[in-house]
């Protein structure tokens, strides 16, 4: 492989680049012999709290030389050679690090630093020449290590500019250079992305279907990082990493145990497998945030009682142990399970346990997530059936979208046997991958071993960071007006720290970062506002950062005024801000590998911004200009407090979130499973009933309001008068929409039907 080597900068920290003495001269012929001569690029540094500062903020330097003996009489550093060499490995454990130093000097380096460095370059004795090489070849060596197996092959190939005769029909982006259009996109995505796009048929590449090759060897080096005994890369996302593994366990007339605040992938997975659902419920806080599942729905009597109590499976196959568990963890607002605790509860009485993480594939690499993922290690493994994850790489890590992991840990008895488990692969896989999106989960893979623990460390106390910020910033508020507001965090207020409490924002970073114990909901500490929460059952994962908005308390009152969280994001969402999710008074927004500092302080920004705008009342035509364009009507000459309010009165005198809870709460009683309503999609039994006339009806497809994004009906259940909550939730958001255009959300399973200047919710249903 060609490195460019040009491209990793070598790190030279020396006092003496501008001293006009013989060690001050050798120096810049060393820089001039590596640039000139070596055609390596050279980043000087003079103090070695500089060079500190440059390490953090690259991750792109081939090599760092250090000069030992800066002049003790600079004024400017605070830091010593053996310190910025400490911080250097343990950010990276394998960088070259040679240290500029006397012949003489050797003997003093202490021990420490020796087993850190990679060997010294002695400044006069050597020649330029030699003293330049040997940083090159330290370099060189250092960029062979960087390539994980995949994408070094994936590079190689590339590189060796071979006349391909195979798909993709494009022929390393050859054939884009036929047509303007062609041209456009060969330039945009450049050379390399092209010409790495290749076909199955490159033998060098292994194969993915059967895990061969360095593919395989990928796949297996993925496994011990994450901890499984067998990890696939699956493409198409983590919504086919369910289906490969529904597939593979479940079959027609099992009986399936589902977190109900899944995602609609695994809908279809029940639809593939033409399994009979029973359902896991997750509780709420007053606020209307997800919380765990109570650990009580795991116990074997309260399965039993689901699938007692089911009116869809047949009497003979109630005596059947479900095939699989499946728990979304970490939920959407980053509530993660204590799985050991969930093991022990379902280990007998589940056949397979699969925890959906699709939003938490980095949890392996820190402690702050101890025991609390689906493939952490522990004492039950002899007891414990087969266990599934489903990691959305893409998501939170750093792979192309749609490249996922699927990763198995062996039972204590039961051993998935891969052949087997791969018909299921297989019937999933496509047999044109894209290698690209291989070789971003081989990296991803290669980043989370080379220093997953530094990074996640990083992003953590930045968010923790970021968390303290916002208490600060109401206090400060508060200390010059005491009716001040601000946006919230949901987080502890008080933390215990070795026995001793403490306020949160009063507590240092790193402490916060290294005790678990501070983000495990309690029932002694109840800050989350679920109730009955069980000791030591689930965390909050402080990189998740849900923002509460005025206008509710913890225990659901709601205050005289307001602001709804959907209006707040919309504003964000002009200013090129994009939250993850938004509930009624909270949104939701990740601090993950991609985040800087520089995008929280513009978030901080907007959202003082925002203040500023609602505290004057500013005419809506100001801030949401193409909203009242669309809509004079309504929104013509109203201020932006006015409105804030507006839309809090209605969701206060309607009761929003208490129909929501209530909605959410029933399980309706089902009239088919969710294969057979499929069925008669398929089969075009099914019409579009207008919610109005929906009480009675069977919906064929599930319905998803966002918020919360958790599935309110499936395929296949009845709105009877069980189901009425349901209803009368569904009917207060059509209504909401038309009292208020513009703030139509996303509802899966529902289309809008415009009629005499209203809108109508339809959805389809089974024919009657
Ligand atoms: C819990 C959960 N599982 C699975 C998926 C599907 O992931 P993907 O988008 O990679 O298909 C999602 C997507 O949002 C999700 O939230």
């Amino acid at each position: 492989m060609k490195a460019n080597k040009h491209q990793w900068p070598i790190l030279i920290v020396s006092g003496q680049f501008h001293e006009a003495s013989d060690e001050g001269f050798r120096l810049n012929e060393i820089v001039a012999e590596l640039e000139d001569v070596q055609y390596c690029s050279v980043i000087p540094s003079f103090t070695y709290e500089d060079a500190q500062e440059i390490f953090i903020s690259r991750a792109d330097l081939g090599a760092v030389v250090i000069d030992w003996d800066l002049p003790e009489e600079n004024p400017e550093e605070f830091m010593t050679p053996s310190e910025l060499i400490e911080l250097i490995r343990s950010r990276n454990k394998t960088i070259p690090i040679l240290l500029l130093t006397d012949r003489l000097e050797t003997e003093d380096i202490p021990v420490d630093v020796i087993r850190r460095i990679d060997g010294y370059l002695w400044k006069v004795a050597d020649t330029v020449e030699f003293l330049a090489g040997r940083i090159e070849m330290h370099l060189l060596r250092y960029l062979e290590t960087i390539y994980p197996a995949f994408f070094g092959m994936l590079v190689k190939y590339a590189e060796e500019y071979k006349y391909a005769w195979h798909t993709p029909g494009h022929m390393g982006g050859e054939g884009f250079l036929r047509s303007p259009a062609g041209v456009a996109l060969y330039k945009f995505f450049g050379e390399n992305t092209l010409r790495s796009d290749l076909s199955i048929s490159v033998p060098e590449l292994g194969s993915l279907l059967d895990h061969e090759g360095v593919v395989g060897d990928a796949e297996k080096n993925s496994a011990r990082a994450f901890g499984a005994d067998y990890t696939y890369y699956i493409l198409n996302g983590t919504s086919n990493v369910n289906q490969v593994i529904w597939r593979s366990q479940v079959l027609r007339d099992d009986i399936a145990f589902v977190d109900r605040n899944c995602h609609k992938s695994l809908n279809y997975s029940m639809v593939i497998t033409e399994a009979f659902p029973i359902y896991m419920i997750p509780r709420r806080n007053k606020r209307g945030i997800i919380g765990p599942v109570r650990l009580s729905e795991f116990s074997p009597d309260t399965i039993k009682a689901k699938v007692k109590a089911s009116k869809l499976i047949p009497d003979k196959l109630k005596n059947r142990t479900p095939k699989m568990s499946t728990l979304t963890n970490s939920t959407y607002d980053g509530v993660c399970y204590n799985v050991i605790n969930i093991k022990k509860e379902l280990e007998r009485s589940v056949e397979n346990l699969h925890f959906d993480e699709a939003w938490y594939a980095y949890a392996r690499f820190h402690p702050m997530y101890k025991n609390h993922f689906g493939m952490t290690d522990d004492d039950l493994k002899d007891h414990h059936p087969p266990i599934f994850c489903s990691h959305s790489t893409h998501k939170l890590l750093t792979a192309f979208s749609q490249a996922s992991m699927l990763h198995i840990k062996n039972g204590g008895t039961v051993k998935i046997v891969p052949d087997e488990f791969n018909e299921s692969y297989m019937m999933h896989g496509s047999t044109s991958p894209q290698y690209s999106m291989i070789a971003s989960l081989d990296v991803a893979t290669k980043m989370m071993q080379d220093n997953g623990d530094i990074m996640l460390n990083d992003i953590i106390i930045e968010a923790i960071q970021l968390r303290k910020k916002m208490i600060l910033i109401l206090d400060e508020l508060k200390e010059k007006n005491e009716n001040d507001w601000f946006f919230g965090m949901w987080q502890p207020e008080k933390v215990m720290i070795e026995g001793k409490e403490m306020r949160f924002e009063d507590t240092d970073d790193e402490v916060l970062a290294g005790t678990q114990s501070v983000w495990v909901m309690s029932k002694d500490n109840p800050w989350h506002g679920f109730e009955d929460m069980e000791d030591d059952y689930a965390m909050l994962d402080p990189i998740k950062l849900t923002f509460t908005t005025p206008g509710i308390d913890n225990d659901g009152t709601m205050a005289d005024e307001g602001i709804p969280a959907n209006i707040v994001t919309n504003y964000l969402i002009d200013k090129g801000i994009v939250c993850e999710k938004t509930d009624y008074y909270s949104f939701l927004l990740l601090n993950s590998l991609g985040t800087t500092r520089g995008k929280q302080g513009t978030l901080l920004a907007e959202l003082f911004k925002f203040k500023e705008l609602y505290d004057r009342n500013a005419p809506l035509c100001e801030v949401f200009p193409e909203l009242v364009k669309s809509y004079p009507v309504e929104y013509e000459g109203v201020g932006l407090k006015d409105h804030c309010n507006g839309i809090h009165d209605y969701f206060r005198d309607h009761k929003i979130l208490d129909s929501m809870q209530a909605g959410f709460q029933v399980i309706p009683d089902q009239a088919m499973r969710p294969a057979e309503a499929y069925h008669a999609v398929v089969g075009r039994k099914v019409e579009y009933v207008d919610l109005d006339n929906m009480m009675g009806r069977t919906p064929a497809v599930m319905i998803v309001p966002y918020p919360p994004g958790i599935p309110i009906i499936m395929g296949g259940e009845i709105l009877n008068e069980k189901a009425r909550p349901i209803y009368e939730y569904l009917k207060q958001r059509q209504d909401f929409e038309n009292i208020f255009p513009g703030y139509e959300s996303d509802i899966h399973g529902v289309v809008r039907d415009e009629r005499s200047g209203k809108k109508w919710f339809k959805t389809m249903c089974i024919k009657k």
